[in-house]
């Protein structure tokens, strides 16, 4: 079945964002080959099983695995289009790591055919779709590519980034405006009837470079007005007035909106994106960089009140670890940089609870700390310190807090109920 003049697409990385549009492109009827190197991600999906949790995301998965819409593989397939959503880390250096998305280009060339689509959905430093169009290119000399060939070209090559948010990623994938930049008239054309297959929000037209820049404005745009907040808490500390205070008041302002302050700046995205930006832009971006220093500065600062706060020998109950409320999520987490902080200082007995997740990363469980449920961490601690803003911690009552000494990094308990 054709849909939208597609019949086989290959997504090529099934993580947070390759699974979900994988899944939502087979239940459009279209014939999804999934491409995943781990062998695990592979195994779960062909049971019909998501490999993490995100809402709704299993009984997609389950659908389309079922109705044999979607089959997972560990090598590259021919299809008529790839979409490539593998991991863009930053390295100690904070330089962007593209091993991955080269690694990918040099799996997908082999089954590469004249006349298919090519597009890189990772959140790239700008060029990156250009040199993934060259690597391609060595690789298949018998195929032209649009860098060479413009309209002409065998392959057609867009970048589209991804602007879905864990927790509303099935409902955020159809329902957000998309960009298409691609490196050529048709290749825009093509790549947007791909999207037109299953996104509801507009299909925005661009070239692949602009594309790149729009996703890394987006999230540096958001790092820098996060990391004013997080200023601002400092300075208000300093001044002994109430940040939340001043920003719910502020905000009474008709152009005046500012973000929350918290802990620091976590995920995969915010904290890291802004990088691909400050590292090529040879000195142009001081403003950018000041965000991340601040946002990164964020966790030490609690650290540092929490530790005024407590006496030695306290126990000091950290609650939640994820980078966001209501989530698994701990990449990245400013959370979880506050408790091994904690940990490391060997000042307090810490005691964590994180009631998202159900086995703990090794990196974490092999602290010397220990895990508790929320009640049993009530109980147990002398100092409480408020992480994440999960729904369980938010409907405490005061009653439970009132014999404790207690720091609120999310300004959540300004109003707790009797
Ligand atoms: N997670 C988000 O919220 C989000 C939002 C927007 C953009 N992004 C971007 O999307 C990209 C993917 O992020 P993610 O969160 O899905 O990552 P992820 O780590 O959840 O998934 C990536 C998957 O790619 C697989 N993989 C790695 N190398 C591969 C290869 N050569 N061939 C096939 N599979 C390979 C990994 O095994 C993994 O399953 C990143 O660039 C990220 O910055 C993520």
């Amino acid at each position: 079945m054709s849909v939208g003049g597609f019949e086989v697409v290959s997504v090529i990385g099934l993580g947070y964002i390759g699974l979900p549009t994988a899944a939502v492109l087979a239940n459009r009827g279209l014939e999804v080959i999934g491409v995943d190197i781990s062998e695990r991600a592979v195994n779960a999906i062909n049971e019909g099983r998501a490999h993490f949790f995100e809402p709704e995301l299993e009984a997609l998965v389950h659908n389309a695995v079922n109705n044999k819409k979607l089959r997972a593989v560990t090598r590259p397939e021919f299809a008529q289009a790839f979409v490539i959503a593998v991991p863009t880390p930053i390295s100690e250096a904070k330089s962007p790591d593209l091993s991955y998305v080269k690694a990918a280009g040099a799996s997908i060339a082999p089954v590469l055919k004249s006349g298919n689509l090519v597009i890189l959905e990772s959140t790239s430093p700008v060029g990156t779709i250009e040199m993934l169009a060259a690597q391609l290119s060595e690789l298949r000399p018998d195929l032209t590519f649009p860098q060479d060939a413009g309209e002409e070209a065998d392959i057609l090559m867009a970048y589209c980034p991804e602007r879905i948010i864990p927790g509303r990623m099935v409902t955020e994938l159809v329902e957000n405006d998309r960009i298409v930049g691609g490196m050529s008239a048709r290749s825009v054309d093509v790549a947007s009837k791909l999207y037109k297959t299953f996104v509801r929000g507009d299909v925005v037209a661009t070239n692949g470079r602009t594309a790149e820049m729009v996703k890394l404005t987006e999230n540096a745009f958001r790092d820098v007005n996060i990391a004013f907040a997080n200023e601002l808490s400092k300075v208000c500390d300093k001044f002994g007035v109430d940040v939340w205070e001043v920003i719910e008041l502020a905000n009474h302002h008709p152009r005046v909106n500012i973000l929350q302050p918290g802990p620091g700046v976590g995920g995969h995205c915010i904290a890291v994106d802004p990088w691909f930006i400050i590292d090529a832009a040879e000195g142009q971006a001081p403003l950018m960089h000041a965000a991340r220093n601040v946002n990164d500065s964020k966790p030490g600062y609690v650290v540092e009140k929490v530790r005024s706060l407590a006496k030695p020998g306290d126990t000091i109950a950290c609650l939640g670890l994820a980078y966001k409320a209501n989530t698994d999520d701990l990449r990245e987490s400013p959370a979880v940089t506050v408790v091994e902080r904690l940990v490391e200082t060997n000042e307090h007995k810490v005691v964590v609870v994180e009631p998202n997740v159900e086995t703990l990363p090794p990196h974490i469980a092999g602290l010397n700390l220990t895990r508790a449920s929320l009640e049993e961490a009530l109980e147990s601690a002398q100092v409480i310190l408020l992480l994440v803003d999960h729904d369980e911690f938010k409907e405490l009552r005061a009653e439970q807090l009132v014999s404790k000494t207690y720091y609120d990094s999310r300004g959540v308990w300004r109003h707790l109920p009797a």
